[in-house]
């Protein structure tokens, strides 16, 4: 492929992931053409009023999206970024994915943002795996019977400082910085798009679609993810 883009080219690179990387999975994004948000209301199904009101529907809403993510399965887009970076261990991976479908493809993921609907969480006693199927295995910490969240980042949430400060630590000293499938509009997540062009990386962004921040990359690829990731890069 001509003018691909050679990762060894790059002391550093950081893939930044968003929805649009599990879309030709299956697994829906969450604004534009059957948008999770647009089917569901978070303030009803993914924020933390909305648990405390009504645990048993927010839980069902993200065992059904368990379920879902279950049935999907990685695409050659994540199968060609597990293999770059089995061949570029600097190769790093922030996702703001919940559906832990990078991980499924063997990608090695250096922060999840946003959490993961794999993990649930005590207030007190912390935070499980919960990963075996749709279902989750229980529904109140076996410790002090308290009913257990989703360990994922909703909105109103406060972020988990060390894994947005670890991935700070990432983007700020990359070289190469790659949007893949985000619409860059959430934050303090969205940020990290500014911090790796402040950090002087180069700045690629993969989207069928322009975005708020196209502005800011030198390069887009108006491709999906599972075409730019198999061709652009080596
Ligand atoms: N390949 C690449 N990008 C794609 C594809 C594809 N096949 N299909 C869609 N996209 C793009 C869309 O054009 C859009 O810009 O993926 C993007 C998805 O945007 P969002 O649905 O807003 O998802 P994301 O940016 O990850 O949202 C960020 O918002 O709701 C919160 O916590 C949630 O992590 C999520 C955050």
């Amino acid at each position: 492929m001509a003018n691909a883009i050679r990762l060894a080219d790059f002391r550093s690179a950081v893939f930044f992931v968003g929805a649009g990387m599990s879309a030709e999975s299956g697994v829906p994004t969450y604004r534009g053409r059957g948008g999770v948000w647009g089917q569901y209301d978070y303030a009803e199904y993914a924020c933390q009023r909305a648990f405390d009101r009504d645990p048993g529907k927010v839980l069902d809403f993200h065992e059904l999206r368990r379920t879902r993510a279950l049935a999907c399965a990685p695409h050659a887009g994540h199968t060609a970024l597990a293999n770059l970076q089995a061949g570029h261990p600097a190769l790093r991976v922030v996702t703001q994915n919940i559906d832990g479908m990078l991980q499924r493809a063997g990608v090695r993921v250096d922060a999840e943002l946003h959490g993961s609907l794999w993990r649930l969480r005590c207030a007190t006693h912390g935070v499980r795996e919960d990963a075996a199927t749709g279902s989750f295995a229980t529904r109140h910490c076996e410790r002090c019977g308290a009913a257990l969240r989703p360990d994922i980042i909703w909105f109103e949430d406060a972020v988990d400082e060390r894994v947005f400060a670890h991935a700070g630590d990432l983007i700020g000293d990359c070289a190469l910085f790659v949007s893949v499938g985000t619409s860059g509009v959430v934050y303090p997540a969205a940020n990290f798009i500014p911090l790796a062009r402040r950090a002087g990386a180069y700045m690629v962004e993969i989207n069928p679609e322009a975005t708020e921040a196209s502005a800011m990359f030198d390069r887009c690829i108006a491709e999906p993810a599972g075409t730019a990731l198999a061709t652009h890069f080596r």
